[in-house]
C-alpha cells in the first residue's frame, strides 16, 4: 500500500486518519494541502514523511518551472521553509528537503532535477527498507512473539515498511511467527494501522492497550520488541513514538530484545545525543476527546508529548539497510554513514 505518490503532477496522499474503516485519497495541487496533511497526520511516519516533503519540493518546482533561476529557487526555500514547520522531530522530512534543494543548487536544469531526484528518494527508500528487512528477518526465529509500538509499516514509509518490513519478510519466509500491536494512544496508530497492515498481510496480530505491555511480556510469551524511528542521534538514541521509552524499559526487565528498524536517513549526525532532539508537543484535545467526545474534565490539563527517546544502551541493534548495527552506536553509526 502507498501511502504517497506524485501523479501527474500531483502529491496523491492515503488519508491514514480515515483507515481502517475508509480507504479515501486526498490529491494536493499546493503546499497548503500537502501541509495540512502533515500536521494532521493524515500521512505520518519518519520515511512517508520525507518522501512527501521531497513531493512538495517537486510540486512547487513544476509550478515554478517559467521562473527566472533566482525566482524559482525563492520559491523552493518558501516550499522547503513553509514543509518545515509542520512537525519536528522525524529528521527524514527535513533530510529528503534538504538532498532534493542541494540536487538543484548542482544542476544545469535544476527544474528537472528537483522531480527527478524526489521520486529518487522515493525509490530508493523503497528498495533501502527492502534491504533492511532483509537483514531484519536473519535475526526472527521460528515462533517468535513479536511486540511492535505506533505504526512502522507500509503506512509510515515508501511502501514496505521499517519494523514492520522485517515482520512482513520473516513472515514471507515462512516463519511462523506472531505479532502484539500496542494500541498506541492518543492516535491508536498501532490499533489501526499496524493491525491492519498485519490483518491484510495474513500474520496473526494481537492488539493491547498501552498499559497492558509489561503483563503481554510477563505472560504472554513475547520474545522480541522491534520499533521505528523518528530521529536517531549519533550515539543511537532513538526518539520514536511516545510510549516507545516505556516499552523498551520493560523489555529489559523481562530479558528481552529490543530493536530499532530505521533507513540510515533517520540518523541525525548532527545531533549527538537524544536530550538534543527536538520533540513535537501537539494538541491536548487529542488527549482529552474520545471519537469527537471530551472524557477529561474541564479544568485538567493534558501533556501530548508525540514522541520519547530510548537511550541508546536500551537498544540492542538498529536495523538499517546497510545491516544491523551494534553498540558501541558512536562508531556502528558512524561507520555506516561515512564508511570508515
Ligand atoms: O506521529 P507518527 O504517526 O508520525 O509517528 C510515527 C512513528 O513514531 C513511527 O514509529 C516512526 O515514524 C517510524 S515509521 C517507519
Amino acid at each position: 500500500m502507498e501511502p504517497v505518490e506524485f501523479r501527474d503532477g500531483k502529491v496523491v496522499i492515503l488519508d491514514q486518519t480515515k483507515l481502517p474503516l475508509e480507504i479515501k485519497y486526498i490529491q494536493c495541487e499546493d503546499l497548503e494541502c500537502i501541509a495540512e496533511a502533515i500536521k494532521m497526520l493524515r500521512v505520518r511516519g519518519a520515511p512517508a514523511l520525507g518522501v512527501t516533503a521531497a513531493f512538495a519540493l517537486a510540486l512547487t518546482a513544476l509550478q515554478h518551472v517559467n521562473k527566472p533561476l533566482g525566482d524559482f529557487f525563492k520559491e523552493l526555500e518558501r516550499a522547503r521553509e513553509y514543509i518545515a514547520k509542520t512537525r519536528p522531530t522525524a529528521v527524514n522530512l527535513f533530510w529528503a528537503m534538504d538532498r532534493v534543494l542541494r540536487k538543484a543548487q548542482d544542476s544545469d536544469k535544476p527544474w528537472e532535477d528537483v522531480v527527478k531526484e524526489a521520486l529518487r528518494i522515493y525509490e530508493e527508500n523503497r528498495a533501502g527498507e527492502e534491504k533492511m528487512a532483509a537483514y531484519g528477518a536473519e535475526l526472527i526465529k521460528e515462533g517468535d512473539v513479536i511486540l511492535t509500538h505506533c505504526n512502522a509499516g507500509a503506512l509510515a514509509t515508501a511502501g514496505y515498511g521499517t519494523a514492520l518490513g522485517v515482520i512482513r519478510e520473516a513472515w514471507r519466509r515462512g516463519k511462523k511467527i506472531r505479532v502484539f500491536a500496542d494500541e498506541t494512544r492518543p492516535l491508536l496508530q498501532g490499533a489501526r494501522l499496524t493491525a491492519f497492515e498485519m490483518v491484510q498481510e495474513g500474520i496473526p496480530v494481537t492488539v493491547i492497550p498501552d498499559n497492558a505491555a509489561a503483563f503481554a511480556m510477563a505472560r504472554h510469551g513475547i520474545t522480541k520488541v522491534i520499533v521505528g524511528a523518528d530521529r536517531i542521534a549519533a550515539n543511537g538514541d532513538v526518539a520514536n513514538k511516545i510510549g516507545t521509552y516505556g516499552v523498551a524499559i520493560l523489555a529489559r526487565e523481562h530479558d528481552i530484545p529490543f530493536y530499532v528498524a530505521a533507513p540510515t536517513s533517520t540518523i541525525d549526525p548532527e545531533i549527538e545525543t537524544g536530550m538534543d532532539i527536538p520533540i513535537e508537543y501537539r494538541d491536548g484535545k487529542e488527549v482529552a476527546f474520545i471519537a469527537g467526545k471530551r472524557f477529561v474534565p474541564d479544568g485538567a490539563e493534558t501533556l501530548n508529548p508525540a514522541f520519547d527517546v530510548t537511550p541508546n544502551e536500551y537498544v540492542a541493534g538498529i536495523i538499517t539497510e546497510k545491516g544491523v548495527l551494534r553498540p558501541p552506536y558512536t562508531e556502528s553509526i558512524k561507520k555506516a554513514l561515512t564508511g570508515k
